[in-house]
């Protein structure tokens, strides 16, 4: 069978940007070609600011590109667990970024006339157990308590709904969206592009430090730095590495099924996500920590799924997603560090980055343009540390201690951002690391931070 590849990424894009060559200056240097980083430095150079964006890569050809790309504020079970952790005030921030965000969305799409296949549909968390009602009805009464449009429903209220599994309960959030995001993020760098923007491919930051990145064939100078890279490729200070874990998950797409309505996530651990684009399904889920997979094929646990669902249908296309999941699945956006000034961070943003990438867009060109946000004290990152954010901490430095113990025992390539071993997965044929998730293709080159250098393969 071929390599995986993305759904999202099977056309070529029509437009490519050249590298970066020698020194330049600008009023703000983005990095990162993902959704963040393009829709951030789109909202910054239409309040007329002289914006520069570099990718590694090229634009959406990271997480971006291998996304579900579902446009909700329903984001896992989060909001009893907001309101529990922080209260009702700062909780309120996070639902109503998301459903701003979601609208935010609709409205650029519409304004510019995007072609990305966006879709209104219902979002749906369910559980096809009778034990994970109580979950799914303390939810409920945390959404209605912030206002978001939701709605419990039972087996008999789903049974029209014609889905290909029975739920025994369900979550609505009502008039939410998903599209292409390669789409939406393309014609966002066309339209970036127009209003005077510069965008660089291929173009990797090696170095952020106050006022300057640092990228293989010079520098750029810029009073304002956005790292939009996904995993902060700077280290310390901020310590993001140790602050968030990195999680991986594996994804279909599916041709010969019966299209239904909505977009569907399991409340259970591993649990599936479905839904469908026009009449293709998006079969999603089996997923693990980074570097710490079981040796059982994901992709085989999906392709079992779907033949128990639809016995007919052909698959077209199979990928994977990393993503960053921050303490209490609650992302960091604002000021890098007080030891970096004029450096600002998104990052963490739990698999949820579609309105994610739209509420850190509107917070950092707040920030940085000196308007009041209203939404900034939930994503700060020095917001207060919590028992999830402790936890985090204390199982990176564990994990990173177990990979240094063993190190003598293995002959694993070492990782280039603390030196832990890696391993090779021979599913998607990258060396991971278990530490902190950094991912090299097979020749050692950095697919995921926090490393940004390539692994020494030896002879
Ligand atoms: Fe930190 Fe590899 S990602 S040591």
């Amino acid at each position: 069978m071929s390599a995986p590849h993305s759904f999202w990424l099977q056309n070529p894009p029509q437009e490519s940007y050249p590298p970066l060559q020698g020194d330049v200056t600008a009023d703000i240097c983005v990095i990162g070609g993902g959704i963040t980083g393009l829709t951030t430095a789109l909202l910054l150079q239409e309040a007329d600011v002289d914006v520069i964006l570099i990718e590694a890569r090229q634009i959406a050809s990271g997480t971006t590109g291998h996304t579900t790309a579902k446009i909700t504020s329903q984001h896992d079970l989060i909001y009893h667990t907001l309101i529990k952790r922080y209260g009702q005030e700062l909780a309120a921030q996070y639902a109503d970024a998301q459903q701003t965000a979601l609208e935010e969305i609709a409205s650029l799409i519409q304004r510019h006339s995007i072609d990305c296949a966006f879709e209104r549909q219902n979002a749906y968390q369910f559980t096809e157990l009778p034990r994970g009602a109580a979950a799914l009805e303390r939810e409920y009464r945390a959404a209605l308590r912030l206002n978001l449009p939701a709605e419990l429903l039972d087996s008999a209220q789903l049974g029209p709904l014609n889905l290909p599994f029975k739920p025994h309960q369900a979550l609505r959030f009502t008039n939410q969206a998903h599209f292409d995001p390669v789409a939406y993020t393309r014609a966002l760098a066309r339209i970036f592009i127009g209003l005077g923007g510069q965008i660089f491919e291929q173009t990797r930051a090696q170095e952020v430090l106050p006022g300057e990145v640092v990228h293989g064939n010079g520098r750029i100078s810029a009073p304002h730095i956005i790292v939009a890279s996904h995993f902060p490729i700077r280290s310390i200070p901020g310590w993001y590495f140790a602050r968030q874990y990195a999680h991986r998950s594996y994804c279909l797409a599916l041709d010969g099924t019966d299209p239904f309505e909505g977009m569907w996530l399991s409340i259970h651990k591993h649990g599936k996500s479905l839904r469908m684009h026009g009449n293709t399904l998006l079969l999603g889920g089996v997923d693990h920590m980074t570097g710490h997979q079981n040796h059982r094929s994901h992709y085989a646990i999906l392709r079992t799924y779907a033949q128990t669902l639809y016995p007919q249908s052909r698959e077209i296309a199979y990928w994977s997603a990393q993503d960053g999941i921050a303490a209490n699945s609650v992302p960091y956006i604002g000021s890098f560090s007080d030891l970096l000034p004029g450096v600002w961070v998104a990052t963490g943003f739990a698999k949820w980055g579609m309105t994610n990438s739209m509420t850190a867009a509107m917070i950092l060109r707040d920030s940085i343009l000196e308007y009041t946000n209203p939404w900034q004290n939930i994503f700060s990152p020095k917001r207060p540390p919590t028992l999830d954010s402790a936890w985090i901490t204390l199982s990176s430095g564990a994990r990173t201690a177990a990979n240094y113990a063993a190190w003598p025992f293995s002959r694993q390539p070492v990782c280039t951002h603390l030196g832990c071993r890696t391993h090779f997965q021979t599913e998607e044929r990258t060396w991971e690391c278990p530490c902190h998730g950094s991912r090299f293709d097979a020749s050692g080159v950095p697919i995921d931070g926090p490393a940004t250098k390539n692994l020494d393969l030896g002879p």
